[in-house]
């Protein structure tokens, strides 16, 4: 098994990238990685040690020293901090922050690549974030890119704060988001962007179902024997 065995779903926040991602998994009996949650757990620990203006030098060294380490299922992606499970404290507004400016950050990048890279090895993964298909898994053969409008994507964000209790003005998720996109769009290191392979998904008016069924059926036609191995019970 090898990374051809892995389909990357990359797109700005809020186009359903994580819904989806895990929703396909579920359905071809793959794994899901978050990739997000990397870049969260980093902003979690060096918030915790107050190191926010840490030089790319420290935070890289803070990055190796963490021991990072992710437990994949078909609807789950955990992840702990030497040893301890910190999903649950990885989405509130000031890590996502957070995380976006980390994410700018070269070494970063380059400590957390490592981790994903060793995870798409094991093959049959669906793997997310915002550069799986141009710079983590440019081999993969089935890639997606997911889009949607500014503003579908910010009513999707305020509907999942407000269902974990964090409620946020419409308008405050709208402009979180769009500061999170240029961020991610024009930072230097591996920017999200679409690859030019990419199947281009546009959810804004599609329901879940609708865009879930047009992906699994284009992984089924790429993957085809492999697919309908893991359907009928074959583990990742
Ligand atoms: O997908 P998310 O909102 O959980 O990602 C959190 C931040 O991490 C986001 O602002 C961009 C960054 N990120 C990244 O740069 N590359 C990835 N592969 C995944 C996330």
């Amino acid at each position: 098994m090898d990374s051809t065995c892995v389909i990357t779903i990359d797109g700005p926040a809020g186009a359903g990238t994580s819904t989806l991602a895990r929703a396909l998994a579920a359905s071809l009996g793959w794994s899901f990685l978050d990739t997000g949650a990397l870049y969260r757990a980093l902003a979690l620990a060096v918030s915790e040690r107050g190191l926010e203006g840490a030089s790319p030098g420290e935070l890289a060294a803070l990055a190796l020293r963490l021991e990072i380490s992710v437990s994949l299922g078909p609807d789950v992606s955990r992840v702990a901090l030497g040893g301890r499970d910190v999903t649950a404290l990885l989405r509130s507004p000031e890590i996502s922050s957070l995380a976006s400016a980390l994410a700018a950050v070269p070494e970063a990048r380059e400590s957390l690549r490592a981790i994903q890279r060793r995870l798409g090895e094991r093959g049959r993964l669906v793997a997310e974030g915002r550069d799986q298909g141009t710079a983590i898994f440019p081999e993969a053969r089935l890639k997606f890119f997911l889009t949607a409008s500014p503003e579908a994507r910010a009513a999707r964000r305020a509907k999942e704060l407000r269902e974990r209790g964090v409620d946020s003005p419409f308008g405050t998720v709208l402009a979180e988001m769009l500061a999170r996109d240029r961020n991610d769009m024009t930072r230097k290191a591996d920017p999200l962007r679409e690859a030019l392979d990419a199947v281009r998904v546009d959810s804004t008016s599609l329901t879940l179902e609708e865009a879930l069924a047009l992906m699994t059926a284009r992984a089924r036609e790429v993957f085809g024997v492999m697919v309908a191995g893991a359907a009928q019970g074959a583990g990742p």
